[in-house]
């Protein structure tokens, strides 16, 4: 039986030159677990949408919008990200935002992706909860049958809401229960701690769904203590603010507990100031199953390769060795079926094996 811990015995990591490494982080087969769909409308899809659709936006075009795309925290994104997804509001709409996603996924390597969606932000509108389902859920099924990649949706509770809009959310939702693996928590995480939605994560459990949440993005590493102790999450979105406290860290490294980490996005939003600060070496280091995401690709610079690669070049710790251990981590944090896990850690060896140089003379 593999563990899908640990890496293959004889693979010579350090024999892999440092200049081979953005193409294999690029190629190397990964999962995406941290992924908002409607972070992925780029300004260009936004202003093809609003003019479809008769949406006035407050910027004159692309260019502009683009320009104010500059965060000082969570809460000065979100509110340009809620706006932008003003834009959205037939079901032909939610699948053309994710198969301009599903293509660019395919050309970063990425084989199984866990779309977070926020039906609140768009059944506020009058769009029916329905329309943006299906129309997602027909995107992850075309991926799949175009691109062999495995999708999924997991359906996220805006936690500046109350929580009895989570629960009138997730009724709402039960019709398409087949079309979603699991409930998250997200938006502004300060003042909203996890344990103010305990009751609709346990009503999401009693469902057999997946459980997961943002914890310690800019919160404590107590709302980290709390999604795991009250929510029961299975994984931490974010969770980087867990180097604030050894005890925790250790807890989260016993537990193999998975933390889909954003690098490109915490710096945009000031969590930490560049990325040569970031404490994704020092996460790994601990022996906590870290994992490489993109978060909101369209406004911070960058898609689930870019963040590998940015973030490897910006810090010199991070090698052949941390590469192979992040996609791994990506693929064992996954919902994916056991065989399917497999057969991408098999894949992703013979990736890393091909990366080898061969021996002169061999
Ligand atoms: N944090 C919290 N909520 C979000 C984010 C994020 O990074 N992106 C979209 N919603
Ligand atoms: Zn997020």
């Amino acid at each position: 039986m593999t563990d899908l811990t640990q890496p293959p015995p004889h693979l010579p990591f350090e024999a892999i030159a440092r200049e081979r490494l953005p193409a294999l982080l690029r190629a190397m087969p990964k999962a995406e677990l941290h992924l908002h769909i409607e972070g992925s409308l780029e300004p260009e899809l936004i202003f093809r949408l609003a003019q479809r659709n008769g949406v006035a936006l407050p910027y004159p075009n692309v260019e502009a919008l683009r320009a104010a795309y500059a965060f000082t925290d969570l809460q000065s994104f979100l509110d340009i990200y809620y706006a932008g997804a003003s834009v959205l509001r037939h079901e032909s709409d939610f699948f053309d935002m994710a198969w301009a996603y599903f293509e660019r996924a395919a050309a970063d390597g990425v084989v199984h992706a866990e779309l977070f969606f926020d039906p609140q932000t768009h059944t506020a509108r009058g769009v029916p909860m329905r329309d943006v389902v299906v129309g997602l859920s027909h995107a992850c099924a075309r991926a799949h049958a175009e691109f062999g990649i495995s999708a999924s949706l997991i359906l996220c509770f805006l936690r500046h809401l109350s929580e009895e809009e989570a629960l009138a959310t997730l009724e709402e939702a039960l019709p398409y229960r087949e079309h979603f693996i699991g409930v998250g928590l997200d938006s502004s995480e300060r003042g909203h701690p996890p344990e103010k939605f305990a009751r609709v994560f346990a009503r999401a459990r009693e469902l057999g769904l997946h459980l997961v949440a943002h914890a310690g993005e800019e919160g404590p590493p107590a709302y980290i203590e709390s999604a795991l102790d009250v929510l029961q999450v299975e994984r931490i979105d974010h969770g980087v603010r867990c180097t604030d406290s050894p005890a925790l860290m250790a807890r989260l490294a016993r537990l193999r507990m998975p933390l889909t980490v954003c690098p490109l996005s915490n710096v945009k939003l000031c969590v930490f100031p560049t990325l040569s600060a970031h404490n994704l070496p020092q996460l790994l280091e601990a022996g906590i199953c870290a994992t490489v995401n993109s978060d909101d690709p369209a406004y911070f610079g960058g898609y689930v390769g870019d963040n590998y690669v940015q973030t490897f070049a910006a810090l010199p710790q991070l090698g052949a060795r941390q590469a192979w251990q992040l996609a791994a981590n990506s693929i064992e944090a996954s919902f994916a079926r056991p065989a399917d896990k497999l057969r991408w850690r098999q894949a992703l060896d013979d990736c890393f094996a091909r990366a080898v140089p061969s021996q002169p003379g061999a």
